[in-house]
């Protein structure tokens, strides 16, 4: 079993992607996480680039430790003189210069030719070199290049110092068996190639960078460069928990291994989506919503007797604890109650039943019941139990804001007859009401999730919102709607705190098992 090396590019590739521009702060919370996941090297970015980056690149340097840490610089020298700058802190700098090598960059960009072109590139790096011993050279576009000028360029550059080369598919136009090849040619053609590691780094234009990397690794390729949800210029870059599940899931086939510790790839992959404001498509390989959810009744029946009926991958594999199980109205009641007694609940017969009439109702408004839904129908039987009179209920709130103002609310609550009133000031009115709320209740709630969305497209539509909030290790969701989309998340907050209150006198009574509903 050979080693493959996991080049993570998503903090340089992945954040070439417009919009998705981190601050240096949210770069190293990514590059901590990336060092959890154990990566082999982490692109921390660009640092000729702009000044956040190349503080985000020197912050990452300093403070993660065990993958080597890699700066990108075009080949010219204050680019290398900035990276190197970067980097020089870090336990094992790299950097990585990149100079394109096909006809249609060299003239069409350089106005040149490929001898003053390979000239150029080796001049860069051995300037690099002389800096750093750790250096990567990428001649950009080279699957569009000519063979053998290509190998010539990638046994120059290994006589001059690079330590990896890089092979990259810039425009996403390779195929697997012809990309395959390429590699195959250049292991066989340039001498010295076993001394460095050739990489190679895909775009993923037409779908295939995934497929196009791992024909690399089988042609000879040792380090792979990806990002995490696939991120990247255009259609992105290969993505790295789909190269890594593969080489896991089918280590029959494909005789390598990678050091990385798979349990972190869905932590990784909500980091990132969360920090870059980039949501992971339902159906993503490996790390999208559906990606381990069975929905046909036949499947979720096969699941229910043995997972490797239609489970290639292990969930827990990839750091998913919960099993998701997406239940339609065909589900029955074996998957619904095997369901809930994974969300820690055990209810009697009629209790049950309750539960599964609710169950069908939404099931057969909504075709497909996931885990926050039968976490309301669970909470909505549990409170029918309820004695009401002891619940906070919404009475009234105002609001005072305006351009430059800070804002702030008066909340009115009541609970058993008695109107309790606080008022705050806010980030935004919604943060007003939540703390006004806190304040009545006597304690502070951390809001997990807020959302509000609206029913129809009209000015006057209704507006449903969402919340989800935690207090000493329970977790309470709440709904509330309104046309008026303050009154809505109010009205949502408070009912997630009256649920969550009754969860935590219930746990006396009754175990919960942590399960997004309630948990210790
Ligand atoms: O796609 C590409 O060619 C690159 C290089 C800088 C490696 O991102
Ligand atoms: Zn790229």
């Amino acid at each position: 079993m050979e080693k493959i090396f996991i080049f993570d590019t998503t903090l340089r590739d992945g954040e070439q992607i417009p919009g998705a521009c981190l601050n240096p702060r949210e770069k190293l919370e990514i590059a901590l996480q990336l060092e959890r996941l154990q990566v082999d090297a982490i692109e921390a970015g660009f640092p000729i680039s702009s000044p956040g980056d190349f503080e985000a690149v020197k912050t990452i340097a300093e403070k993660v430790k065990g993958p080597a840490i890699v700066a990108l610089a075009r080949a010219v020298p204050k680019d290398i003189e900035a990276a190197w700058e970067a980097i020089r802190k870090a336990e094992r700098p790299r950097i990585h210069v990149f100079l394109p090598s096909s006809d249609i960059h060299i003239q069409k960009k350089f106005g040149t030719d490929r001898t003053k072109q390979l000239e150029r590139g080796l001049e860069a790096l051995k300037y690099a070199k002389s800096l750093c011993s750790e250096i990567e050279y990428s001649p950009e576009d080279a699957s569009r290049t000519d063979p053998e000028y290509l190998a010539k360029v990638v046994e120059q550059v290994i006589a001059a110092g690079a330590t990896v080369v890089n092979i990259p598919d810039t425009v996403g136009y390779a195929v697997p068996q012809q990309f395959g090849r390429l590699i195959a040619y250049l292991m066989e053609k340039v001498s010295d190639i076993d001394k460095i590691v050739l990489s190679v780094h895909c775009h993923n234009d037409l779908g295939l960078a995934t497929a196009n990397t791992l024909s690399a690794v089988e042609n000879g390729a040792r380090q792979v460069e990806c990002t995490m949800n696939g991120l990247g210029e255009r259609a992105g870059n290969a993505s790295l928990e789909e190269l890594v599940m593969a080489i896991k899931t089918r280590k029959d086939y494909f005789k390598y291994f990678t050091t990385v510790n798979t349990q972190e790839i869905m932590r990784t992959s909500k980091l990132v989506s969360r920090l870059m404001g980039m949501p992971v498509q339902a159906n993503k390989a490996i790390v999208g919503a559906n990606a381990f959810s069975h929905s046909s009744g036949i499947h979720q029946d096969g699941i229910l007797k043995d997972r490797s009926t239609y489970e290639a991958i292990r969930p827990e594999d990839v750091g998913i604890t919960e099993h998701a199980m997406v239940l339609t109205a065909r589900s029955g009641r074996h998957a619904l109650r095997q369901k809930i007694s994974e969300m820690g609940y055990d209810f009697p017969e009629q209790e049950f039943e309750a539960v599964y009439n609710q169950f069908l109702t939404v099931a057969d408004k909504k075709k497909q019941v996931y885990d926050d839904d039968v976490a309301v129908i669970v909470q909505d039987v549990i409170f029918a139990y309820l004695d009401d009179s002891k619940l906070y209920s919404l009475e009234s709130y105002k609001m005072t804001t305006g351009n430059g103002e800070v804002p702030e609310a008066r909340v009115r609550l009541r609970r058993e007859g008695v109107l309790l009133e606080a008022s705050a000031q806010g980030d935004g009115p919604i943060d007003a009401i939540f703390k006004s709320v806190d304040k009545i209740v006597g304690a502070y709630h951390k809001l997990e999730d807020f959302q509000v969305r609206a029913v129809t497209e009209t000015k006057e539509a209704m507006g449903i919102a969402t919340v989800r909030v935690a207090r000493e290790g329970f977790r309470a969701l709440g709904r509330g709607s309104s046309t008026d989309i303050l009154e809505a998340s109010a009205k949502a907050y408070v009912q997630a705190i009256n649920r969550l209150q009754w969860l935590m006198l219930r746990t006396s009574e009754t175990h919960h098992s942590d399960n997004g509903l309630s948990s210790k």
